[in-house]
């Protein structure tokens, strides 16, 4: 038996815009899904695409345990964080010798394969090398890891993020005039905000505008809206829309003292509040007795 988990990210700039080979940030979070693999003689039918690629890609079959503090659908990388941890405890389980590199670059593939090519690497990365990570066209750097006080809100409303990535692609197809200079402010936004990494009160008030260029570009909800709002109220030096937007999650960074007040905020508009801050470790094996994360084998 191998027990090994991966954490969820939030997008702190540059979605979207990442997907036309803008610059993007994004960072792993505290949050983390639990994955128990097992050898079996007889595993249970698979009942989930992505668990279901993960046993394909590694060529063996087993029975798998998930266990997840990450809500599904919600902008917070969740499937990424199951199948990151999925293959890692499968290569473990397996003595297959696959290197963190290697979990990375196919986690991508299952996802790629899984959400019909819509999907960029940033989730699958973050989700297993943890920090702070540049993403730039093919390109994926590291930045040096941030005391950053986060909390998120997610507004409970599901959203597809292939849904939302269309939506984006026919307005620009529609309106480049319009559509393209928002990507360029995203761009320029995401750039400064690298230079004020120390300055939360300057970085919040990048996230509120790359907030209202998502807004622009048309991927903003009421929900949303009122989350991002009330946690500004509340004390937060910026707020923003995490993901691909419609729904899903917003994400403040806070002063340390107003955590509380700001999950506060948040529950009180009907988001659900996750006070969290920056994982570094990425894809993590847990000790197999710790009966909390293995549970009952069967998928
Ligand atoms: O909602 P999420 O966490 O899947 O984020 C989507 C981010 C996009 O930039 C909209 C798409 C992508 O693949 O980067």
């Amino acid at each position: 038996m191998a027990v090994w988990s991966a954490p969820g990210k939030v997008f702190l700039f540059g979605e979207h815009a990442v997907v036309y080979g803008k610059p993007g940030i994004a960072m792993g979070i505290k949050p983390r899904v639990y994955v128990t693999v097992r050898k079996t003689r007889h595993p249970p039918r698979v009942k989930s695409p992505y668990l279901e690629m993960c046993f394909e890609k590694m060529g063996v079959n087993g029975s798998v345990y998930i266990h997840s503090q990450l809500p599904s659908s919600s902008g917070l990388g969740s499937s990424a964080a199951v199948t990151v941890a999925t293959l890692s405890a499968i290569n473990d389980e397996f003595s297959l010798g696959h290197s963190r590199d290697d979990i990375a670059h196919l986690a991508f593939q299952v996802e790629k394969e899984v959400q019909m090519g819509r999907a960029s690497p940033t989730d699958t990365y973050v989700s297993t090398f943890g920090g702070i990570v540049l993403i730039m066209g093919g390109t994926k750097r590291r930045l040096p890891p941030q005391d950053f006080h986060l909390v998120i809100g997610n507004t409970m409303v599901s959203h597809s993020t292939a849904k939302m990535v269309e939506q984006v692609a026919t307005f620009r197809e529609e309106d480049p005039n319009i559509v393209n200079p928002i990507l360029d402010a995203i761009e320029a936004v995401t750039l400064k905000s690298m230079h004020v990494f120390n300055d939360h009160r300057s970085l919040g008030r990048y996230m509120d505008i790359n907030h209202e260029l998502l807004e622009a570009l048309g991927v903003g909800h009421p929900s949303l809206t009122r989350l991002v709002m009330a946690a500004r109220s509340a004390g937060a030096y910026g707020a923003k829309i995490t993901g691909a937007g419609g729904g899903g999650s917003m994400v403040a960074l806070c002063p340390k003292r107003s955590k509380s007040k700001v999950a506060g905020a948040i529950e009180g508009c009907d988001g659900k509040a996750i006070t969290t801050t920056i994982d570094t470790e990425g894809a993590r094996k847990e000790s197999e007795d710790d009966r909390k994360h293995t549970g009952k084998a069967g998928r």
